[in-house]
Protein backbone atom coordinates (compact mmCIF):
# COMPACT_ATOMS: atom_id res chain seq x y z
CA UNK A 1 0.00 0.00 0.00
CA UNK A 2 1.41 3.30 -0.44
CA UNK A 3 1.82 5.44 2.69
CA UNK A 4 0.61 8.80 3.24
CA UNK A 5 1.89 10.70 5.80
CA UNK A 6 -0.28 12.74 8.42
CA UNK A 7 1.89 15.99 9.77
CA UNK A 8 2.59 18.58 12.72
CA UNK A 9 3.34 21.71 11.13
CA UNK A 10 5.45 23.96 13.44
CA UNK A 11 5.14 27.66 12.41
CA UNK A 12 1.85 29.19 10.56
CA UNK A 13 4.00 31.95 8.96
CA UNK A 14 5.32 33.02 5.88
CA UNK A 15 6.67 29.45 5.06
CA UNK A 16 4.34 27.32 7.07
CA UNK A 17 1.62 28.92 4.40
CA UNK A 18 4.40 27.60 1.58
CA UNK A 19 5.16 24.47 2.63
CA UNK A 20 0.77 23.82 3.28
CA UNK A 21 0.01 25.21 -0.34
CA UNK A 22 2.30 22.72 -1.82
CA UNK A 23 1.28 19.50 0.31
CA UNK A 24 -2.60 20.43 -0.35
CA UNK A 25 -3.04 22.16 -3.13
CA UNK A 26 -2.60 19.59 -5.64
CA UNK A 27 -3.19 16.33 -5.26
CA UNK A 28 -0.51 15.04 -2.70
CA UNK A 29 -1.50 12.24 -0.01
CA UNK A 30 0.22 13.83 2.26
CA UNK A 31 -1.69 16.05 4.54
CA UNK A 32 -0.93 18.84 7.96
CA UNK A 33 -2.64 17.54 10.74
CA UNK A 34 -2.25 19.81 13.16
CA UNK A 35 -0.63 23.19 13.35
CA UNK A 36 1.40 25.16 15.97
CA UNK A 37 1.70 28.65 15.77
CA UNK A 38 2.54 31.53 18.92
CA UNK A 39 -1.01 33.39 18.25
CA UNK A 40 -3.91 30.93 17.70
CA UNK A 41 -5.44 33.61 15.05
CA UNK A 42 -2.19 32.69 12.50
CA UNK A 43 -2.95 28.84 13.40
CA UNK A 44 -6.45 29.17 13.08
CA UNK A 45 -6.32 31.16 9.84
CA UNK A 46 -4.12 28.63 7.97
CA UNK A 47 -6.14 25.83 9.67
CA UNK A 48 -9.38 27.02 7.74
CA UNK A 49 -7.98 28.10 4.83
CA UNK A 50 -6.69 24.63 4.11
CA UNK A 51 -8.69 22.39 5.71
CA UNK A 52 -6.34 21.33 8.78
CA UNK A 53 -7.95 19.40 11.19
CA UNK A 54 -5.82 20.83 14.35
CA UNK A 55 -4.45 24.13 15.59
CA UNK A 56 -2.72 24.71 18.91
CA UNK A 57 -0.65 27.06 20.64
CA UNK A 58 1.02 24.25 22.66
CA UNK A 59 4.45 23.22 20.47
CA UNK A 60 4.60 20.49 22.85
CA UNK A 61 1.00 19.05 22.03
CA UNK A 62 1.67 19.81 19.00
CA UNK A 63 4.39 17.25 18.13
CA UNK A 64 3.18 14.32 20.27
CA UNK A 65 -0.06 14.60 18.61
CA UNK A 66 -0.62 10.72 18.40
CA UNK A 67 -2.72 11.53 15.03
CA UNK A 68 0.80 12.82 12.45
CA UNK A 69 4.25 11.03 12.01
CA UNK A 70 6.36 14.00 10.87
CA UNK A 71 7.01 16.81 11.90
CA UNK A 72 7.89 19.65 9.91
CA UNK A 73 9.72 23.01 11.32
CA UNK A 74 8.81 25.96 10.21
CA UNK A 75 9.87 28.29 12.99
CA UNK A 76 11.76 31.00 13.49
CA UNK A 77 15.98 29.92 13.67
CA UNK A 78 16.57 30.13 17.36
CA UNK A 79 13.61 27.12 17.92
CA UNK A 80 15.16 24.42 15.35
CA UNK A 81 16.76 22.74 17.61
CA UNK A 82 14.07 23.11 20.47
CA UNK A 83 11.83 21.69 17.94
CA UNK A 84 14.01 18.97 16.12
CA UNK A 85 14.85 17.37 19.46
CA UNK A 86 11.45 17.45 20.96
CA UNK A 87 10.43 15.72 18.04
CA UNK A 88 13.23 13.09 18.04
CA UNK A 89 12.71 11.92 21.11
CA UNK A 90 8.53 11.87 20.34
CA UNK A 91 9.72 9.82 17.58
CA UNK A 92 8.85 11.35 14.71
CA UNK A 93 10.20 11.86 11.21
CA UNK A 94 12.01 15.56 11.05
CA UNK A 95 11.88 17.69 8.17
CA UNK A 96 13.45 21.43 9.13
CA UNK A 97 13.86 24.16 6.75
CA UNK A 98 16.74 26.53 6.62
CA UNK A 99 19.33 27.10 7.85
CA UNK A 100 19.31 23.89 9.76
CA UNK A 101 20.83 25.48 13.00
CA UNK A 102 22.02 28.87 13.62
CA UNK A 103 25.64 27.54 13.72
CA UNK A 104 27.35 24.75 13.09
CA UNK A 105 27.34 22.96 16.84
CA UNK A 106 23.26 23.77 17.13
CA UNK A 107 23.23 21.90 13.43
CA UNK A 108 25.50 19.47 14.90
CA UNK A 109 22.96 18.74 18.17
CA UNK A 110 20.14 18.16 15.72
CA UNK A 111 21.84 16.04 14.02
CA UNK A 112 22.63 13.56 16.92
CA UNK A 113 19.08 13.96 17.82
CA UNK A 114 17.68 12.69 15.16
CA UNK A 115 20.48 9.89 14.09
CA UNK A 116 20.36 8.92 17.91
CA UNK A 117 16.65 8.23 18.03
CA UNK A 118 17.02 6.95 14.70
CA UNK A 119 14.27 8.39 12.96
CA UNK A 120 13.95 10.35 9.67
CA UNK A 121 15.26 13.44 8.32
CA UNK A 122 15.63 15.84 5.73
CA UNK A 123 16.58 19.38 5.06
CA UNK A 124 14.05 21.49 3.42
CA UNK A 125 16.43 23.38 1.10
CA UNK A 126 14.14 23.75 -1.30
CA UNK A 127 16.75 26.29 -3.90
CA UNK A 128 18.53 22.75 -4.87
CA UNK A 129 15.16 21.23 -6.06
CA UNK A 130 14.18 23.93 -8.75
CA UNK A 131 13.12 22.31 -12.12
CA UNK A 132 15.74 24.41 -13.85
CA UNK A 133 18.66 23.36 -11.49
CA UNK A 134 17.24 19.23 -10.89
CA UNK A 135 18.08 19.49 -14.63
CA UNK A 136 21.23 21.71 -14.25
CA UNK A 137 22.85 18.85 -11.72
CA UNK A 138 21.60 15.56 -14.19
CA UNK A 139 23.75 17.53 -17.48
CA UNK A 140 26.61 18.44 -14.13
CA UNK A 141 26.60 14.58 -13.00
CA UNK A 142 26.74 13.07 -16.66
CA UNK A 143 29.87 14.96 -17.14
CA UNK A 144 28.00 17.85 -19.74
CA UNK A 145 30.26 20.74 -18.09
CA UNK A 146 33.56 19.00 -17.72
CA UNK A 147 35.06 19.16 -14.33
CA UNK A 148 33.06 22.19 -12.54
CA UNK A 149 35.74 24.91 -11.51
CA UNK A 150 33.87 28.00 -10.53
CA UNK A 151 29.75 28.16 -8.76
CA UNK A 152 28.92 31.47 -8.43
CA UNK A 153 25.29 31.57 -6.25
CA UNK A 154 23.60 34.99 -5.38
CA UNK A 155 20.70 35.61 -3.51
CA UNK A 156 19.38 39.50 -2.60
CA UNK A 157 16.31 41.56 -2.10
CA UNK A 158 15.46 44.24 0.04
CA UNK A 159 15.54 42.24 3.69
CA UNK A 160 13.35 40.38 4.97
CA UNK A 161 9.22 39.90 6.45
CA UNK A 162 9.74 39.28 10.26
CA UNK A 163 10.98 41.49 13.10
CA UNK A 164 13.24 38.08 14.14
CA UNK A 165 15.10 37.79 11.08
CA UNK A 166 16.90 41.18 11.91
CA UNK A 167 17.42 40.12 15.46
CA UNK A 168 20.98 38.83 15.02
CA UNK A 169 20.44 37.02 18.41
CA UNK A 170 17.34 34.71 16.97
CA UNK A 171 18.83 34.09 13.20
CA UNK A 172 22.35 33.61 14.07
CA UNK A 173 23.32 36.26 12.27
CA UNK A 174 21.91 38.72 9.11
CA UNK A 175 22.01 38.17 5.52
CA UNK A 176 24.67 35.56 5.17
CA UNK A 177 23.35 32.94 7.45
CA UNK A 178 19.84 33.99 6.08
CA UNK A 179 20.56 33.34 2.45
CA UNK A 180 24.36 32.51 1.91
CA UNK A 181 22.63 29.09 3.60
CA UNK A 182 21.12 28.45 0.34
CA UNK A 183 24.12 29.64 -1.71
CA UNK A 184 26.34 27.14 -0.18
CA UNK A 185 24.11 24.57 -1.18
CA UNK A 186 23.70 25.29 -4.08
CA UNK A 187 27.32 25.40 -4.77
CA UNK A 188 27.96 22.06 -2.80
CA UNK A 189 25.57 20.27 -5.16
CA UNK A 190 27.17 21.53 -8.35
CA UNK A 191 30.56 20.94 -7.12
CA UNK A 192 30.03 17.59 -5.48
CA UNK A 193 28.70 17.47 -1.76
CA UNK A 194 31.74 14.37 -1.57
CA UNK A 195 34.30 17.01 -2.10
CA UNK A 196 35.44 18.74 1.33
CA UNK A 197 34.99 22.29 1.73
CA UNK A 198 39.10 23.94 3.23
CA UNK A 199 38.63 27.23 3.78
CA UNK A 200 36.45 30.54 3.14
CA UNK A 201 37.74 33.96 2.76
CA UNK A 202 34.42 36.59 3.04
CA UNK A 203 33.77 40.39 3.15
CA UNK A 204 30.24 40.92 5.39
CA UNK A 205 29.02 44.83 6.37
CA UNK A 206 25.73 46.50 7.29
CA UNK A 207 25.74 48.89 4.44
CA UNK A 208 21.82 50.27 4.16
CA UNK A 209 19.56 48.81 7.31
CA UNK A 210 19.83 49.85 11.16
CA UNK A 211 20.68 46.97 12.67
CA UNK A 212 23.13 45.16 13.95
CA UNK A 213 23.38 41.97 12.05
CA UNK A 214 25.00 42.25 8.09
CA UNK A 215 22.80 43.16 5.52
CA UNK A 216 25.87 42.46 2.67
CA UNK A 217 28.39 39.80 2.40
CA UNK A 218 30.35 38.05 -0.27
CA UNK A 219 32.20 34.72 0.26
CA UNK A 220 34.70 32.45 -1.66
CA UNK A 221 34.44 29.05 -0.10
CA UNK A 222 37.41 26.25 -1.41
CA UNK A 223 37.28 23.11 -1.91
CA UNK A 224 39.54 20.21 -1.76
CA UNK A 225 39.63 19.87 -5.54
CA UNK A 226 40.51 23.46 -5.95
CA UNK A 227 37.08 24.23 -7.17
CA UNK A 228 35.89 27.72 -5.79
CA UNK A 229 32.01 28.51 -4.91
CA UNK A 230 31.25 32.08 -4.56
CA UNK A 231 28.38 33.33 -2.34
CA UNK A 232 26.71 36.88 -3.07
CA UNK A 233 23.78 38.05 -0.91
CA UNK A 234 22.50 41.33 -0.03
CA UNK A 235 19.27 42.26 2.11
CA UNK A 236 19.11 45.96 0.45
CA UNK A 237 18.52 44.87 -2.98
CA UNK A 238 15.67 47.03 -4.79
CA UNK A 239 13.67 45.46 -7.22
CA UNK A 240 12.46 41.98 -6.12
CA UNK A 241 14.27 38.78 -5.33
CA UNK A 242 17.40 38.16 -7.61
CA UNK A 243 18.39 34.23 -7.38
CA UNK A 244 21.17 33.47 -10.05
CA UNK A 245 23.29 31.03 -10.15
CA UNK A 246 26.25 30.06 -12.39
CA UNK A 247 28.40 27.27 -13.12
CA UNK A 248 31.55 27.17 -15.21
CA UNK A 249 33.11 23.66 -16.17
CA UNK A 250 36.40 23.23 -18.22
CA UNK A 251 33.91 21.87 -21.06
CA UNK A 252 30.43 23.90 -20.46
CA UNK A 253 28.83 26.52 -18.39
CA UNK A 254 25.44 27.00 -17.44
CA UNK A 255 24.05 30.05 -16.31
CA UNK A 256 20.44 30.07 -13.85
CA UNK A 257 17.84 33.06 -13.16
CA UNK A 258 15.17 31.63 -10.77
CA UNK A 259 12.87 35.18 -10.15
CA UNK A 260 13.41 38.31 -11.84
CA UNK A 261 13.58 37.25 -15.64
CA UNK A 262 11.71 33.86 -15.99
CA UNK A 263 10.54 34.76 -19.26
CA UNK A 264 7.35 36.47 -18.05
CA UNK A 265 6.72 40.39 -17.48
CA UNK A 266 3.56 42.13 -17.35
CA UNK A 267 3.00 45.98 -16.96
CA UNK A 268 -0.53 47.45 -15.32
CA UNK A 269 -1.12 50.93 -14.82
CA UNK A 270 -3.55 49.90 -12.07
CA UNK A 271 -2.15 47.25 -10.26
CA UNK A 272 -1.53 44.03 -9.86
CA UNK A 273 -4.35 43.44 -7.02
CA UNK A 274 -1.49 42.77 -4.00
CA UNK A 275 1.03 40.38 -4.20
CA UNK A 276 3.14 39.78 -6.94
CA UNK A 277 6.05 37.24 -6.07
CA UNK A 278 8.52 36.78 -2.76
CA UNK A 279 9.87 40.29 -2.00
CA UNK A 280 8.35 41.71 -4.89
CA UNK A 281 8.29 46.19 -4.02
CA UNK A 282 5.43 47.10 -6.08
CA UNK A 283 2.11 45.81 -7.87
CA UNK A 284 2.31 48.70 -10.45
CA UNK A 285 4.37 49.23 -13.84
CA UNK A 286 6.75 46.28 -15.06
CA UNK A 287 5.98 43.48 -13.20
CA UNK A 288 8.39 40.55 -13.11
CA UNK A 289 6.35 36.86 -11.59
CA UNK A 290 6.67 33.64 -11.62
CA UNK A 291 4.09 31.48 -13.12
CA UNK A 292 3.79 28.83 -10.02
CA UNK A 293 5.89 30.38 -7.20
CA UNK A 294 6.00 26.82 -4.91
CA UNK A 295 7.38 24.97 -7.71
CA UNK A 296 9.94 27.48 -9.35
CA UNK A 297 11.12 27.83 -5.69
CA UNK A 298 11.95 23.80 -5.26
CA UNK A 299 9.04 23.13 -2.53
CA UNK A 300 7.25 20.26 -5.09
CA UNK A 301 10.50 18.68 -6.09
CA UNK A 302 11.83 19.06 -2.02
CA UNK A 303 8.51 17.27 -0.55
CA UNK A 304 8.58 15.03 -3.24
CA UNK A 305 11.90 13.82 -2.62
CA UNK A 306 11.74 13.81 1.19
CA UNK A 307 8.27 11.82 1.29
CA UNK A 308 9.67 9.15 -0.84
CA UNK A 309 12.86 8.67 0.50
CA UNK A 310 11.15 8.14 3.68
CA UNK A 311 8.76 5.44 2.43
CA UNK A 312 11.81 3.65 0.58
CA UNK A 313 13.70 3.78 3.19
CA UNK A 314 16.52 5.69 1.93
CA UNK A 315 18.42 8.97 2.20
CA UNK A 316 16.99 12.02 0.96
CA UNK A 317 18.88 14.29 -1.47
CA UNK A 318 19.35 17.03 1.43
CA UNK A 319 19.67 15.51 4.93
CA UNK A 320 20.73 17.07 8.42
CA UNK A 321 24.34 15.96 8.01
CA UNK A 322 24.09 18.43 4.75
CA UNK A 323 22.58 21.50 7.26
CA UNK A 324 25.38 20.82 9.59
CA UNK A 325 27.81 21.13 6.56
CA UNK A 326 26.22 24.09 5.46
CA UNK A 327 26.05 26.00 8.87
CA UNK A 328 30.00 24.74 9.22
CA UNK A 329 30.83 26.52 5.92
CA UNK A 330 28.72 29.82 7.64
CA UNK A 331 30.31 29.76 10.46
CA UNK A 332 33.67 29.75 8.78
CA UNK A 333 32.47 32.73 6.85
CA UNK A 334 31.48 34.91 9.72
CA UNK A 335 35.14 33.79 11.59
CA UNK A 336 37.19 35.18 8.37
CA UNK A 337 34.75 38.36 8.09
CA UNK A 338 35.81 39.62 11.79
CA UNK A 339 39.42 38.27 11.69
CA UNK A 340 39.84 39.36 7.16
CA UNK A 341 41.98 36.02 6.81
CA UNK A 342 41.09 32.86 4.62
CA UNK A 343 39.32 30.76 7.55
CA UNK A 344 39.79 26.97 7.53
CA UNK A 345 36.22 24.86 7.32
CA UNK A 346 35.54 23.15 10.80
CA UNK A 347 34.18 19.53 10.21
CA UNK A 348 34.09 17.34 13.23
CA UNK A 349 32.29 14.51 11.46
CA UNK A 350 33.46 14.79 8.12
CA UNK A 351 31.31 12.16 6.03
CA UNK A 352 32.79 12.66 2.73
CA UNK A 353 36.10 12.26 0.18
CA UNK A 354 39.29 12.78 2.41
CA UNK A 355 41.09 13.10 -0.77
CA UNK A 356 42.74 16.69 -1.23
CA UNK A 357 44.80 16.13 -4.15
CA UNK A 358 43.32 18.38 -6.86
CA UNK A 359 41.58 16.30 -10.00
CA UNK A 360 43.97 17.34 -12.60
CA UNK A 361 42.48 18.16 -16.10
CA UNK A 362 44.40 15.77 -18.81
CA UNK A 363 47.56 16.76 -20.54
CA UNK A 364 49.96 15.08 -22.31
CA UNK A 365 51.76 11.45 -21.38
CA UNK A 366 54.70 12.67 -23.51
CA UNK A 367 56.73 15.12 -21.46
CA UNK A 368 58.37 17.00 -24.10
CA UNK A 369 55.41 17.88 -26.29
CA UNK A 370 53.78 20.94 -26.79
CA UNK A 371 50.50 21.22 -25.11
CA UNK A 372 47.22 23.33 -26.60
CA UNK A 373 46.00 25.83 -24.06
CA UNK A 374 43.58 27.43 -26.63
CA UNK A 375 42.48 27.70 -29.86
CA UNK A 376 40.28 30.36 -31.22
CA UNK A 377 39.37 31.58 -35.07
CA UNK A 378 40.08 35.17 -35.46
CA UNK A 379 38.33 37.79 -37.45
CA UNK A 380 40.01 37.09 -40.33
CA UNK A 381 39.43 33.49 -40.23
CA UNK A 382 42.61 32.51 -39.24
CA UNK A 383 42.78 29.72 -36.51
CA UNK A 384 45.25 30.67 -33.89
CA UNK A 385 46.63 27.92 -31.70
CA UNK A 386 48.32 29.06 -28.23
CA UNK A 387 50.89 26.16 -26.87
CA UNK A 388 52.76 25.46 -24.40
CA UNK A 389 55.87 23.65 -24.07
CA UNK A 390 55.49 20.91 -20.97
CA UNK A 391 59.23 20.82 -20.35
CA UNK A 392 60.37 24.39 -20.74
CA UNK A 393 57.05 26.24 -20.25
CA UNK A 394 57.65 28.44 -23.12
CA UNK A 395 54.00 29.70 -24.51
CA UNK A 396 54.15 30.25 -28.45
CA UNK A 397 51.34 30.67 -30.81
CA UNK A 398 50.89 29.54 -34.36
CA UNK A 399 48.48 30.36 -37.33
CA UNK A 400 47.10 27.53 -39.19
N1 LIG B 1 13.08 29.29 1.10
C1 LIG B 1 12.97 28.82 2.30
O1 LIG B 1 13.23 27.65 2.51
C2 LIG B 1 12.53 29.71 3.43
C3 LIG B 1 11.88 30.92 3.17
C4 LIG B 1 11.46 31.70 4.25
C5 LIG B 1 11.73 31.29 5.55
N2 LIG B 1 12.40 30.11 5.76
C6 LIG B 1 12.73 29.66 7.13
O2 LIG B 1 11.53 29.33 7.81
C7 LIG B 1 11.65 29.64 9.18
C8 LIG B 1 10.49 30.55 9.57
O3 LIG B 1 10.51 31.69 8.77
P1 LIG B 1 9.16 32.45 8.32
O4 LIG B 1 9.53 33.30 7.20
O5 LIG B 1 8.05 31.49 8.16
O6 LIG B 1 8.89 33.32 9.62
P2 LIG B 1 7.53 34.03 10.05
O7 LIG B 1 7.90 35.12 10.99
O8 LIG B 1 6.72 34.37 8.85
O9 LIG B 1 6.74 32.88 10.85
C9 LIG B 1 7.24 32.38 12.07
C10 LIG B 1 6.26 31.41 12.72
O10 LIG B 1 6.86 30.91 13.91
C11 LIG B 1 6.00 31.18 15.04
N3 LIG B 1 6.80 31.49 16.23
C12 LIG B 1 6.86 30.72 17.32
N4 LIG B 1 7.66 31.26 18.24
C13 LIG B 1 8.12 32.40 17.74
C14 LIG B 1 8.99 33.39 18.23
N5 LIG B 1 9.57 33.31 19.45
N6 LIG B 1 9.25 34.44 17.44
C15 LIG B 1 8.70 34.55 16.22
N7 LIG B 1 7.85 33.60 15.68
C16 LIG B 1 7.59 32.55 16.45
C17 LIG B 1 5.15 32.35 14.59
O11 LIG B 1 3.96 32.35 15.35
C18 LIG B 1 4.94 32.03 13.11
O12 LIG B 1 3.90 31.09 12.98
C19 LIG B 1 13.03 30.26 9.37
O13 LIG B 1 13.95 29.30 9.80
C20 LIG B 1 13.40 30.73 7.98
O14 LIG B 1 14.79 30.77 7.74
C21 LIG B 1 12.76 29.30 4.73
Amino acid sequence: MIASHRITLLGAGFIGAFYTHTLHKYRSRERVQTVYSRSTERAAGLAAEWGIAKHTTDMKAAIEDPETDTVIIGLPNHLHLQAATMAAAAGKAVLCTKPLGRNAEEAQRMLEAVEKAGVFHAYLEDLVYTPKTLKSLDAVHKGALGKVLWVRSRETHPGPHSAWFWDREMAGGGALIDMGCHCTEIIRSFIGKEVKPVEVICWADTLMHQIDAEDHAIALVRFANHSIGQIEVSWAFRGGMDLRDEVAGSEGTIWLDHFLRTGFQYYTNVGAGGYVAEKAESDKGWLFPVGDEANELGYTHMFIDAFDAMDQGKKPVEDFYDGYVVNAIIDACYRSAKSRIWEPVQLSDWRGNSDTTPSALPRSADAAADELVKQEVMPDGRLKKIFRNRKSGQIREQID
